[in-house]
């Protein structure tokens, strides 16, 4: 998370005009840098579904601090199509894909993706599921354990490291799945709506639970919503997409709230960034499946 204020919170952000190519402020290398991005797909009538249009955008690299990038757009705009470029499972049409500067050829431990349904080895304790990736990378057992537990801990599930999946509530299965995703240290997370099946109270719970963890080590995290309390709250910045195909309507940074707490949603700040965003919203006439807070 940022330490300074990308903007005062009493200013309304500008955005950057439709169709800026290579939106971004960093001026060193990037940490993720999408270049005029391509994606369709064929249905099975054989005809083509252009998914993702001409998507050019940067996330900043920021050492010991890390950032969170929010991509809101409505339902079935392109959101997970583009999650899945930067995670490799699916190469774009044309365009690409830089991850530190290096061009993306497929899945790698460098990204961690946190998938929008449950998804867990039903016949592994929440240990096993969280030591996975780690098993794979050769981890002595002792090491595994220690490190898995430290997450689980972490993510609140400290009495639940040997149950196994089907003992555990939503909210709980998403915090299994985001500590096997750290576990990896990836670079780069990609969260695609890990909330989204939560009950608001759960929800608010996991959004501060993100932070909390991320504020510990400096990820770059890609977070996917379409929920503009949601991308408010967690944000640094915000790319605000078309309906499909998806396209980048908007890039908001958002400013540093210091205290990001059950308290921050009620404050004037808090609303003055929301609303910004619903005007920009109604303005661009995409407004359809966006959520206003919980
Ligand atoms: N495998 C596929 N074959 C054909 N069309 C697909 C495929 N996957 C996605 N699509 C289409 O591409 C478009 C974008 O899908 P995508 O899953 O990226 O949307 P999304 O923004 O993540 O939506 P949601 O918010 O509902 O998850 C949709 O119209 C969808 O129907
Ligand atoms: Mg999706």
């Amino acid at each position: 998370m940022p330490e300074q204020p990308t903007s005062p919170p009493a200013a309304s952000p500008a955005p950057a005009p439709a169709g800026t190519p290579r939106l971004g402020s960093s001026t060193t290398l990037p940490k993720l840098e999408l270049q005029d991005l391509f994606i369709s797909y064929t249905d099975r009538q054989g005809r083509t579904v252009q998914a993702v249009e001409n998507v050019s955008l940067t996330v900043a690299n920021k050492p010991g601090q890390g950032e969170l990038a929010v991509f809101l757009g409505p339902s079935g705009c392109g959101k997970s199509t583009i999650l899945k470029a930067v995670a490799g499972l699916l190469t774009p049409d044309s365009g690409q894909v830089l991850v530190d500067g290096v061009p993306v050829t497929g899945t790698g431990r460098d990204r961690g993706m946190v998938f929008q349904s449950y998804t867990h080895f039903a016949w592994r304790t929440v240990r096993q599921n969280v030591e996975y990736g780690l098993e794979l990378q050769g981890i002595a057992p002792a090491e595994r354990k220690k490190l898995s537990l430290a997450l689980i801990e972490q993510v609140g599930l400290k009495d639940f490291a040997d149950h196994l999946p089907r003992q555990l509530s939503g909210g709980m299965k998403q915090r299994v799945a985001i500590a096997r995703t750290l576990a990896n240290k990836p670079k780069l997370i990609l969260m695609d709506e890990p909330f989204g099946a939560l009950d608001p109270q759960t929800r608010w719970g996991m959004q501060t639970l993100i932070l909390d963890v991320l504020r510990t080590q400096d990820n770059t995290v890609l977070f996917v919503t379409h929920d503009v309390s949601e991308a408010v709250y967690l944000g640094d910045v915000i790319f605000v997409l078309s309906h499909r195909p998806a396209r980048v309507l908007h890039r908001i940074e958002v400013p540093y709230f210091k205290e990001r707490d059950a308290k921050l949603k009620q404050t004037e700040a808090f609303k003055r960034v929301e609303n910004h965003i619903l005007d920009l919203l109604y303005e661009s006439n995409v407004q359809g499946n966006i959520r206003v807070g919980l």
